[in-house]
């Protein structure tokens, strides 16, 4: 480099420094800025056997790996060159001030139609771990998500010894048919949307499926060697049991917040959620080869994809001495536990403690400005008039509400509407705190199972603390829902099984380190409670991350109001934001 553009890129970095240190005073490192561009296009790809077009962030599936060190911002421009409308969520990330970058449609943006671009532009303030991106409009995340990784700043370091490998384990789910085709039928008809023909690792449906041994997840590791798997459930519609065979795995960070270490030698994923574990591969392996696998947990009513994921855990012997021509035994499949095991699911959700440190405390909040109540679960609505339904008893059509609400998404968004203050007609403020006709939720269900419809939302006054109980419904079939926060974590004080009492169960809260998350599974049959401290101004959808229950409405939003100071207000928006 000449001496001449040399001296000018550092007046350069000094000019932007002295910028970013006036900009935000507080930030003690500053980080960088790093560009991405997302061009959004089709691409054949061909999974167990059949070729089909699917929509692709650069033409890769699963999408690229964004990578970022916490302190930094990002700026990615996004290029629609598709026929479907999309948009892009940056799951997990609290979007301090800067909701319109969130990016569920209709919510805090409009899509972005064909031809049109935006840029989602945000800093990563207070996170590092693991999160991800996945587009928020209809099913199009079913092939549009990438892992989102936040290294630590670089002066910081884990709570836990620097593993020697990071690897990103992806679970998805795989139609050979069209998945927007899949999702629309349902919507019309009212019946349950086909199942998925597979699940996948990474994108590779992996060697228990038909014609597909050769699209087999393989992670490679070294005897005796930590490893790190970022682990993400990418899936639509499953939670999944995940093992190892003849490992055992330490869980260290839950939806990029760390944990008081635990060990497991199976883990329970919902949609949405990210957790890191730790992996010590054996010393002296007996074999080279070892079946990781994934299979589903579900208690419902209706149809779910009952098989079974496996990838391959390999070993490089080729250092060992004594492991010449080890002989790869006859693979078997670790055992996971039966499809409807709630009691070990429960037993495995309340294990997760925030790590509670000096550095990463849990900032629980202790006193409650705001309580709700929340029901959530399935329901129905009746059929149009000279139409015919395969809904609920064949004559209606799927459901799904909190509260009874059944949330209908505006022609515009939420968050326009809100800061223009045009939400005549757009929404109404009116959402209920509590089930208007409470009921045994978890009882025999009532002969009635329609839902309300509308678009209605509660909003909070800026750093209201908001404690939400989340109680499933046996309508229709009890089931775990993977709840997911847009804009704030929030801590896990309590869950249970069968109805929540308000007499009895808060004694027995964990204000002390219970975990920070984004999302949480509501038990099925059960409840949970959550705190958060609505400090993030803007507009936030809350909603199961089962997309077909988030497609028949699962889904509610909060509105959070600015507060006084500079620092509390959401910023303008910018002025490629998509119109609708
Ligand atoms: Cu991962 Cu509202 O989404």
């Amino acid at each position: 480099m000449s001496a001449s553009v040399f001296s000018r890129l550092s007046i350069l970095c000094a000019i932007f420094y002295i910028c970013s240190i006036t900009l935000f005073p507080e930030s003690v490192t500053a980080g960088i800025t790093r560009h991405y561009k997302f061009d959004i296009r089709l691409k054949n790809v061909t999974r167990l056997c059949k070729t089909k077009t699917i929509v692709t962030v650069n033409g890769k599936f699963p999408g690229p790996r964004v990578v970022a060190r916490e302190g930094d911002r990002l700026v990615v421009r996004v290029v629609n060159h598709v026929s479907n409308n999309v948009s892009l969520h940056w799951h997990g990330i609290r979007q301090v001030q800067s909701g319109w970058a969130d990016g569920p449609a209709y919510i805090t943006q409009c899509p972005i139609q064909t031809g049109q671009s935006y840029v989602y532009n945000f800093t990563i303030t207070g996170q590092r771990g693991t999160l991800w991106w996945h587009a928020h409009i209809s099913w199009m995340r079913a092939t549009l998500y990438g892992p989102l990784i936040i290294y630590p700043q670089h002066n910081a370091s884990y709570p836990f010894a620097k593993p020697h490998k990071e690897v990103p384990i992806m679970f998805g789910e795989w139609w050979n048919a069209d998945t927007e085709a899949v999702i629309n039928q349902s919507l019309v008809t009212g019946a349950g949307p086909n199942v998925s023909d597979s699940y996948t690792i990474n994108g590779l449906p992996g060697p228990l499926y038909n014609c597909s041994a050769k699209d087999t997840f393989k992670l490679k590791v070294k005897p005796g060697k930590t490893y790190m798997l970022r682990i993400i459930n990418a899936a639509l519609n499953d939670d999944l049991f995940f093992r190892i065979a003849n490992h055992t795995m330490t869980i260290v960070e839950a939806d990029a917040s760390y944990v008081k270490p635990f060990e497991t030698d199976t883990l329970l994923i919902a949609p949405g959620q990210t957790t890191n574990v730790l992996l010590k591969t054996q010393p002296y392996p007996q074999q080279t080869t070892f079946v990781m696998a994934a299979r589903p947990y579900f208690t419902g009513q209706g149809t779910f994809d009952n098989s079974t994921i496996a990838g391959f855990l390999v070993y490089d012997l080729h250092n060992l001495p004594s492991s010449n021509n080890i002989p790869s035994k006859n693979l078997s499949i670790p055992t996971l536990p039966p499809i409807n095991a709630t009691s070990f699911v429960a037993n495995f959700s309340n294990k997760f403690r925030a790590l509670a440190s000096e550095k990463f405390p849990a900032n629980v909040p202790r006193n409650v400005d705001k309580h709700f109540f929340f029901t959530v679960g399935l329901g129905s609505n009746p059929c149009p008039k000279n139409q015919r339904c395969q809904g609920p008893n064949n004559s209606s059509k799927f459901s799904a509400s909190v509260n009874n609400v059944s949330m209908i998404l505006p022609k515009t968004a939420l968050l326009q509407s809100y800061f223009f203050k045009k939400s005549n007609g757009v929404y109404t403020t009116d959402f209920p705190s509590f089930p208007l006709v409470p009921f045994n939720y978890t009882g025999a269900p009532p002969n009635n199972t329609n839902v309300s419809n509308g678009t209605k939302v509660v909003v909070l006054p800026f750093n209201t603390s908001v404690e939400v109980v989340l109680q499933d419904t046996s309508i229709l079939g009890a089931e775990s829902h993977p709840l997911h926060l847009h804009g704030h974590n929030f801590y896990v004080v309590g869950q249970g099984i069968g109805n929540f009492d308000q007499k009895k169960d808060p004694a027995k809260y964990n204000l002390v380190d219970p975990v920070e998350r984004n999302t949480i599974g509501v038990p099925s049959g059960g409840w949970v409670a959550i705190r958060f401290l609505a400090d993030n101004p803007g507009a936030w959808l809350m909603h199961c991350h089962f997309d077909v229950h988030l497609s028949w409405g699962l889904r509610m939003a909060w509105i959070v109001f600015d507060g006084e100071l500079p620092s509390q207000k959401l910023l303008p928006p910018p002025a490629d934001l998509p119109k609708c």
